[in-house]
């Protein structure tokens, strides 16, 4: 570019009509020059122009995105580019932020337009304008206008344009040449619209947690990355790097990293310095420290606003900091950094998002007092990997192929697998506490699975709907139990924790490094499909898959070597989403070639070549159609880019967490005492990991191996034990580790139910709720399959007065975890008429004498074959409760009772009518029942007391079934 001799002794009206000579003006540039004319003071003359800071020497023609940036002396000037096209033709009069470099010319692939207004030297009333048509744009100053006088004229523009439009339609029948005009106006619709773009406003972006790992590793880039994607669509940024470190480190810190960012490999190393130059004027750090250094943080952004003439379009905060952390910054940030109205707040918050269920009700309901939900972006990052991002739309566009593949009739089984080879050393810390479950497979994997399993919205765009089907895919999830895992630990781990942690030798962790689980899905389309999560660190490749492998049912009658890999129905047929590492290297999608070429939008996915010689999942490449993405983008980048567009489907609401909590937090409970397989780690590991499943139940195939490290630690395994048998309260007592408790009293029902079958045709079981039976009932679900449930009636014993369908009703735990596995007829279910009539519990509706009768017309003398009781640390059983009279005696078979406990309004069977069974079995687990069961072990009949003391079937049998915490503490 030329030196600025062009401009001289012009007013800002000449340049601006210069600037259009070339082209056509606008109307609306005439209109604006016209509304504005009064108040543009042409100070602007550029001949001797001297505004404060100008330094003429150094002012030249600039592209205006050149002149982006602040907080430099800003010398002046006005541009026109010789030569260049005339899209570029009229440069803004603008103050630059920084002297030319050397070397910024060349063809221009970023629109000029100017993004960030600098300050407008003269008074401290003097407004900046901005304004564009579609070929040129200017910087003005004025006293008088306001930057809103420009929106207004655009607004009115679009109004007038989109109503002759209308008109037009209108008479367009009776005037055939009304088409021309249609077609301008239309025109000038989307050209106005265009203009309004350019208006989109003002983004802070505040990086808490600047100096962190994930902000070096990961966060900067995404941001410059969004910076070079957004920057030319109208916006203006500011990036605040902020952590509690001091302003010189952190400084220092920033300048770093912000010298390493990097640009998409078709930008030219030079084109890439200026670019990151512009980024790094619009990025500081500043230490965030206490709620004033909040304050300041507002007040500087709304300075700057209000200096430059922004309108703020919203504000990120980006949570890169320890969740301990979150409180008092979230609090911070409402009561003094939210942004002003119209313009939006986006927080953005890494996991952990918790440690369980409560820990993450809990944590929510925190943050929930400072955000609304639209407010808060969890982010999960592999819901940002490429191949992960591309599940729902490939889905979606291939709905005609897959429509009648994705379901149980053709999926045989899909992994979900993320394997790595480093471990866990240097982060013990957040290891020990979390391990490979809460780290990986609760988030990560579990995400990606339901993207798989869920119901595919019609408009797979709508955040909303995709949201909602896959919380959806959440309660479709069956629950897992102990023997849906198998957990591993390498063998170098409890000594890295020892290390890190400053812990005795004699210490030897139980946090599993690796874990295979297995899902099932309850509805129609998933139901006996085998959903594989597996994850593991120092494992003997880092890779990372989603694999759906269809069923074959075909027969070839020619010789495999004659098969062709498009043609033959005999080989494997599998989608694969490679998230990437492993043999291929990077993302893909795979789709066997024997069942269909998929379409991925081309402008983004490209087909690959085969690579002889490879082979995947048994197959050499060739085999596939491979699509990979035309641009490899790491998935930070890819979630700040939809952070900053809204697009919440790709992150995790509140409900979509405790939903994703509540599904694992039992396993992780069951599992907390298990010791996982030790494992030497990398290539060595050979078979040891591998599992097998059969039913619902996963385990290693090779048998445990002899310790691989001898000593304490290790738990004892329920088979060290014998099932004891002895007696209590003058009653037989069977006591055993709980997984052989359960199994022996499922055993014992069984053979109840065989026998009550064969003797009277049916059998009455009476089943309690809580959380001791849900093993029995799983056990009973998923090994008992000679059990005769179609002769079977299901009691309650007692009922809490809240809907069926409440998670806390009895009669939802039986039929989660039960019933909706067996085929038991279903006027063989009795649940407990709590809700009727709309209400709860009402005397008046008399649901407990409702209950009576038909215990009384179905079962035989009212006497059930089997009741199976629990005992509470307060001594309560079924809900017959200490200290309360209701239901220990009386005519009455069925009551309504008050628990200490909510919901306090329950139903119950009565002792007498308890008493009456030919069995009833009392279930005891868990070390928190020690003291109540030795306490009851030394009291009489004392049911005001004790309820359970109480239980005394007058002609039956009395059975307790303790596990040893319970009986042995
Ligand atoms: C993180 C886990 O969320 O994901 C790490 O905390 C794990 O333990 C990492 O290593 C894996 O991510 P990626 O992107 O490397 O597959």
């Amino acid at each position: 570019m030329g030196p600025n001799k062009a401009n001289t002794g012009k007013t800002l009206e000449s340049v601006i009509l210069e600037g259009t000579r070339h082209v056509s003006p606008h109307p609306l540039w005439l209109e604006m020059i016209s509304s504005l004319k009064s108040g543009f003071t042409p100070t602007h003359s550029f001949k001797n122009s001297k505004l404060p800071g100008c330094d003429l020497e150094k002012t030249s023609l600039l592209p205006a995105w050149q002149t982006e940036g602040r907080g430099q002396r800003y010398p002046c000037g006005i541009g026109k580019e010789d030569g260049a096209a005339a899209a570029t033709d009229l440069y803004p009069l603008v103050p630059f932020s920084r002297p030319l470099s050397a070397g910024t010319r060349g063809p221009e692939p970023f629109p000029p337009v100017v993004h960030r207004k600098p300050p407008c030297p003269g008074s401290a009333s003097t407004r900046c304008v901005r304004a564009r048509t579609g070929q040129a744009r200017l910087w003005g100053c004025s006293p008088e206008t306001k930057a809103g006088t420009l929106v207004l004229i655009q607004t009115f523009w679009l109004a007038r344009s989109a109503l002759t439009a209308l008109a037009m339609l209108t008479h367009f029948k009776r005037r055939p040449g009304c088409w021309k005009m249609l077609a301008v106006a239309v025109c000038m619709v989307l050209l106005a619209g265009l203009q309004a773009q350019d208006l989109q406003g003002h983004v802070s972006i505040i990086l808490l947690g600047a100096t962190g790992d994930l902000a070096k590793k990961y966060l900067w880039q995404g941001l410059f990355q969004l910076y070079l994607d957004e920057v030319g669509k109208g916006y203006s940024f500011s990036f605040h790097g902020a952590a509690l470190t001091s302003t010189k480190q952190g400084q220092e810190f920033v300048a770093k990293v912000l010298e390493s960012l990097s640009c998409p490999e078709d930008v030219a190393p030079e084109r890439c310095a200026e670019l990151r130059g512009r980024f790094q004027q619009l990025s500081q750090y500043r230490r965030l420290r206490t709620s004033e250094d909040y304050m300041a943080l507002s007040k500087d952004i709304e300075a700057q606003l209000q200096h430059e003439g922004l309108r703020e379009a919203g504000r990120i905060f980006y949570f890169s900091v320890p969740p301990f952390a979150y409180a008092d910054i979230a609090r911070s940030i409402n009561s003094s950094c939210r942004p002003g109205p119209g313009a939006w707040l986006r927080v953005v918050l890494e996991k952990p998002f918790g440690h369980d269920r409560l820990s993450a009700q809990q944590l929510a309901t925190e943050l929930r007092s400072f955000f609304q939900e639209e407010e808060m972006y969890r982010v999960d990052h592999y819901l940002g990997k490429q191949a992960v991002a591309q599940i729902l739309p490939f889905r979606d566009q291939n709905r005609k192929a897959l429509d009648g593949l994705w379901n149980r009739h053709h999926v045989e089984r899909v992994e979900i697998i993320m394997k790595e080879t480093v471990d866990a050393e240097g982060r013990t810390g957040f290891y020990e506490e979390y391990g490979v479950i809460r780290d990986v497979l609760q988030n990560h994997l579990t995400e990606v699975l339901t993207l798989v399993a869920m119901e595919l919205p019609y408009n797979v765009s709508s955040s909303e709907a995709v949201l909602r089907h896959k919380l959806q895919a959440f309660q479709a999830l069956r629950g897992l139990h102990k023997d849906s895992a198998v957990l591993g630990q390498y063998q170098a781990y409890s000594g890295q924790v020892r290390r890190e942690q400053q812990k005795p030798d004699s210490f030897h962790s139980l946090t599993p490094t690796f874990a295979g689980i297995l899902v099932h899905m309850d509805n129609l389309r998933w139901e006996g499909v085998p959903f594989i999560l597996m994850s593991g660190k120092a494992l003997d490749e880092r890779v990372g898959y989603v694999r759906i492998l269809f069923r074959n049912q075909a027969y070839c009658a020619q010789t495999e070597t004659r098969w062709v890999a498009d043609q033959s129905q005999c080989l494997p047929r599998q989608i694969v989403f490679y998230i990437g590492h492993g043999e291929l290297g990077s993302p893909a999608v795979l789709v066997s070639r024997n069942l269909f070429r998929p379409f991925l939008p081309s402008g983004s996915w490209k087909e690959v070549g085969d690579r002889p010689g490879l082979r995947l999942f048994g197959r050499p490449l060739s085999d596939f159609y491979v699509y990979s993405p035309v641009r490899e983008q790491d998935a930070y980048s890819v979630l700040i880019s939809h952070i900053f567009h809204g697009r919440k489907d790709s992150f995790i609401t509140t409900e979509n967490l405790l939903a994703s909590w509540a599904f694992w937090t039992p396993l992780l409970d069951s599992l907390a005492h298990e010791a996982p397989r030790l494992y030497p780690g990398g290539a060595e590991n050979g078979h040891l990991l591998d599992f097998e499943f059969t039913g619902t139940q996963l385990r290693f195939s090779q048998q445990q191996p002899e310790q691989l490290v001898p000593g304490p630690g290790s738990a004892p395994s329920p088979s060290d034990f014998q099932v004891l048998q002895s007696k209590y309260r003058d009653s037989p007592l069977i006591s055993a580790w709980p997984e052989e408790l359960i199994a022996k009293l499922a055993d014992d029902i069984e053979a109840t139910a065989m026998r009550a079958v064969r003797r009277f045709g049916e059998f009455h079981l009476a089943l309690s709720g809580g959380s001791s039976p849900v093993p029995l009932f799983q056990q009973l679900a998923t090994r008992h399959y000679g059990f005769p449930w179609a002769h079977t009636h299901l009691w309650l014993v007692d009922e809490r007065c809240v809907p069926l369908r409440d998670p806390e009703s009895n009669f939802q735990g039986l039929q989660a975890h039960l019933l909706q596995h067996v085929r038991v007829p279903y006027y063989n279910v009795h649940p407990m008429p709590v809700h009727l009539h709309q209400r709860l519990c009402a005397e008046e509706d008399q649901g407990a004498q409702m209950y009576a009768s038909e215990i009384s017309a179905l079962v035989t003398n009212s006497s059930f074959d089997l009741v199976l009781l629990g005992m509470g640390t307060d001594g309560h059983t079924a809900s017959l409760f200490p200290q309360s009279p209701a239901g220990l005696e009386g005519p009455q078979p069925v009551v309504l009772t008050r628990s200490p406990s909510k919901p306090h309004q329950r139903m119950s069977l009565s002792l007498p009518l308890i008493n009456r069974a030919r069995k009833v079995a009392i279930l005891v687990m868990g070390r928190m029942k020690r003291e109540i069961t030795l306490l009851v072990s030394r009291v009489g009949h004392q049911p005001k007391k004790w309820p359970i003391s109480g239980v005394l079937p007058s002609s039956g049998q009395l059975v307790w079934y303790m596990d040893y915490e319970a009986f042995l503490g």
